[in-house]
């Protein structure tokens, strides 16, 4: 017998279905509660609502689990590539070796900008976010690529042109913004490799592509590349459900992610420890200020919605980033900031009691580092980075059959009707 949950509303019972996931955690399907009973539930912040099945990425927050379409990201980071790692969150298995040559060719060929499109990019203030920009030209893309959806071989390229051209324009704007010679992809090499040498081959220092950066990059991307739910996923989603194209609804997960308190963390962390270092390298004020109620401020990199314990890429992340420091031979003071931040809030009742661990953007930003990237371009990384798992995510979401309009309800506390007073008679 299927299992169902009771609700009783003023004395009345009504039963709803119970659905279990193939992990067995559960959910009380209420869709057609209004319907029967004239109530609506109230979620702020959705920490209890589930908005549809997804067969894409596991996240297990008690235990610290990862999975992409069942692969733990531990496998994933020591062994896969992030393309690879992208044609699976799409496609929902492992490729073989021929499907993994077709993308890779496929994302050779569609790595070029339309050449038009660098006169958006020469007009952008000199000052603006990396952020707004990319969120800006993806959704451009759309005038110059007009979305393909028809067939399989059309989406498929409307996604890998998204994953390619996407990388592109990072680089290219972060060059423009330089006011250097723009540096176009070469055919030779990675998709990790590509990026780094769009970003730092100049005609006067060329760059030499150091393959344990490449390694790191991969890493850095695939912890990236999905985590179900989030808010920047759920905007892309949001934005998607109203039928709209898929480059202006992961335009509006760009803008999502652009947020601190989500993609923008791995920034604020180094934008905080800096600050630290500024002021004579104690870590006691930022911790107390942590923990006061009455301040806003709070330990950038530390906390999750869904993590109640270590996050998983958070420990992948500074094994990366002791690896990298050590083969680089770098001391970097703010690493030593981080350390210690961690160590003292893991160890203090405030940290305990709210369960509040390091994050992925705790130690990312130090890895970015290491790998040249400036600072107000690490929620761009991020961006590209999580863009497999938009599209995969809007891919599951056009494919759901029960899928409609996102239009969340609410319970209205403004006044009650009252009549309209021309403007002479107000008091
Ligand atoms: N520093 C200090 N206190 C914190 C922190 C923190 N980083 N995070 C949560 N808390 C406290 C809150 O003050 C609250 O305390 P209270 O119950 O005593 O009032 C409690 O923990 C719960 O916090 P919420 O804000 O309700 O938790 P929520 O799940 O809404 O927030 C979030 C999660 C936004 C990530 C939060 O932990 C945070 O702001 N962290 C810092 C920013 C950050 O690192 N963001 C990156 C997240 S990872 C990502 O998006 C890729």
């Amino acid at each position: 017998m299927s299992e169902s949950a009771k609700i009783i509303i003023d004395g009345k019972t009504y039963e709803f279905p119970v659905i279990t996931g193939s992990e067995g955690e559960k959910g009380i399907d209420i869709s057609e509660l209004r319907k029967q009973t004239g109530y609506i539930t109230l979620d702020p912040g959705y920490g209890n609502t589930g908005c549809c099945k997804s067969s894409i990425t596991f996240v297990d927050g008690e235990k610290g689990i990862l999975r992409y379409r069942g692969i733990p990201i531990e496998q994933l980071a020591e062994h896969s590539t992030f393309v690879e790692t992208a044609y699976i969150l799409i496609h929902g298995s492992l490729p073989n070796e021929k499907e993994l040559t077709n993308i890779r060719v496929m994302l050779n060929d569609n790595s070029l900008i339309h050449e038009d499109m660098q006169i958006f990019f020469q007009n952008f203030p000199r000052s603006s976010s990396p952020m707004g920009i990319l969120s800006a030209m993806v959704n451009t893309l759309r005038s110059f690529y007009p979305e393909l959806m028809d067939s399989e071989e059309d989406i498929e390229l409307t996604f890998l042109r998204l994953l390619s051209k996407a990388r592109t324009m990072a680089a290219m704007s972060y060059k423009i913004s330089k006011g250097h010679k723009v540096v176009y992809p070469r055919p030779d090499y990675t998709y990790c490799a590509n990026f780094l040498n769009m970003m730092f081959d100049s005609p006067v220092k060329p760059y030499i592509i150091d393959e344990d950066l490449v390694e790191a990059l991969n890493t850095f991307w695939i912890l990236h590349a999905d985590h179900e739910q989030n808010c920047s996923t759920a905007a892309v989603k949001v934005v998607g459900s109203g039928k709209v194209n898929i480059y202006a609804s992961i335009s509006a997960g760009i803008a999502a992610l652009w947020g601190q308190l989500h993609g923008g963390a791995n920034q604020a962390v180094i934008m905080m420890l800096s600050d630290i270092l500024k002021n004579g390298g104690s870590v006691d004020q930022v911790i107390s200020r942590a923990k006061d109620r009455n301040d806003a401020f709070r330990l950038m990199g530390f906390g999750h919605r869904v993590y109640k314990t270590y996050d998983p890429r958070a420990k992948i992340m500074k094994s990366t980033c002791d690896r990298l420091l050590s083969k680089f031979n770098i001391d970097d003071p703010l690493v030593d900031i981080a350390k210690k931040l961690e160590e003292v809030a893991l160890k203090d009742a405030y940290f305990i009691d709210h369960n509040l661990y390091p994050n992925i953007d705790f130690y990312s930003g130090i890895v970015l580092r290491v790998l040249g990237i400036p600072t107000n371009m690490f929620t761009v990384m991020f961006a590209i980075g999580r863009l497999p798992g938009w599209i995969a995510q809007w891919k599951e979401s056009i494919d759901d059959p029960d899928w409609k309009i996102s239009r969340p309800r609410q319970i209205y506390t403004g006044p009650n009707e009252n009549n309209y007073i021309p403007i002479l008679k107000r008091k």
